[in-house]
């Protein structure tokens, strides 16, 4: 297969990135971090959850931090809903699209959402229609496809199952995550095939963590299998409640270096991503996870002490 000519990054910083931090983060950053992606040409931005804040205390202002976006034409602004409560919460603060998100790992669901995979599709019923009565798009993440941290291997079959679950909900698109990064490239490849059998590949994206540092070469891996829609976290923030020990979500500073690199278009300006990645990694005070972001900073900040 012949790489794509253009991809679609989703930039899932702000709500899979942020939602692990212990300290609260304050609304008006995580405000001004959506509109400096926005601002850089991301054109899909996971920006909240409307899930219990018992579960997620992180996510609690996703109404305000909604509500407080600067909106840029042509950007979906994607929020979670694990239920009908969630769904009014996305709806009456205006978001484009809402995701629904299954596990292929009975156990991985039930610490996560708390009920079985089943119990969860059917939970989702009533989201997906009420979200599709309204003209919203409807996104279907299923995490734990490529290992669960739980129950350990998850058999291609379970991930195939939850995809045509997700499909006969009338997904607009369906993630495949690797929820606590194990995956390596071939498998990855062998699960893209698979799933691309009952999805149309056009429409499925993967979602990668780095935690062994084999992002990149899963992406590379999907993109050889034709996909074109992956989802990133600016300074690879990230990692999920339910998942301990998982790290950050790839960086999406790295993927754009690498699309770049192989000539492949995101609309994505590397340089205010950098910069925006730099922002919230100082206003939450972690360091900067993102190789490509690093290295360009200090390639600007040498380039500038040269002239001075
Ligand atoms: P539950 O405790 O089984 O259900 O939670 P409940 O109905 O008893 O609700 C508990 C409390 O939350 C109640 O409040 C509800 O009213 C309230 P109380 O009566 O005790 O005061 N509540 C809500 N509040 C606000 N918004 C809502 C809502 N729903 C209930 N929508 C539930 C079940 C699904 C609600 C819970 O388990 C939950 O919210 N889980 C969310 C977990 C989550 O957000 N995980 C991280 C996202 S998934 C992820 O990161 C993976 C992904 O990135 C892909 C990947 O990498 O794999 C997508
Ligand atoms: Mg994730």
């Amino acid at each position: 297969m012949t790489l794509p000519e253009a991809v679609k990054i989703v930039e899932v910083g702000p709500r899979d990135g942020l939602q692990n931090e212990k300290e609260f983060v304050p609304t008006a950053i995580k405000i001004e971090l959506i509109n400096r992606l926005g601002a850089a040409g991301l054109r899909n931005i996971e920006a909240a959850s409307f899930v219990s804040p018992k579960w997620v205390p992180q996510m609690a202002d996703g109404a305000e931090v909604m509500a407080g976006i600067e909106r840029v034409a042509g950007t979906l602004y994607s929020v979670l809903t694990p239920n009908l409560r969630g769904f009014e919460g996305a709806q009456a603060a205006s978001a484009d699209e809402i995701v629904i998100f299954g596990s292929a790992s009975e156990a991985f669901s039930q610490k996560n959402i708390n009920c079985s995979i089943a119990e969860s599709i059917e939970r989702f019923v009533p989201v997906a229609q009420a979200a599709q009565a309204r003209g919203l798009r409807v996104r279907g993440s299923v995490s734990c496809a490529l290992g669960c941290p739980y129950q350990g291997d998850v058999p291609v079959a379970s991930v195939v199952g939850v995809v045509e679950r997700f499909a006969a909900l009338g997904c607009d698109e369906i993630d495949i995550a690797d929820t606590i990064g194990v995956a390596t490239a071939e498998q990855t490849r062998a699960l893209f095939r698979a799933v691309t059998q009952v999805f149309p590949r056009e429409r499925l994206s993967g979602h990668f963590h780095d935690t062994y540092g084999q992002a990149l070469a899963n992406i590379y891996a999907a993109l050889l299998e034709g996909i074109e829609i992956f989802h990133a976290s600016v300074a690879g923030l990230g990692g999920c409640p339910y998942a301990k020990g998982a790290t950050g979500n790839v960086a999406t500073e790295d993927v754009l270096y690498l699309m770049h690199g192989l000539g492949i278009r995101t609309g994505v300006d590397l340089s205010q991503v950098v910069a925006a990645g730099e922002f919230i990694s100082s206003a939450i005070g972690r360091p900067n996870a993102s190789r490509a972001g690093k290295a360009l900073l200090a390639r600007t900040q040498s380039a500038a002490a040269s002239c001075a």
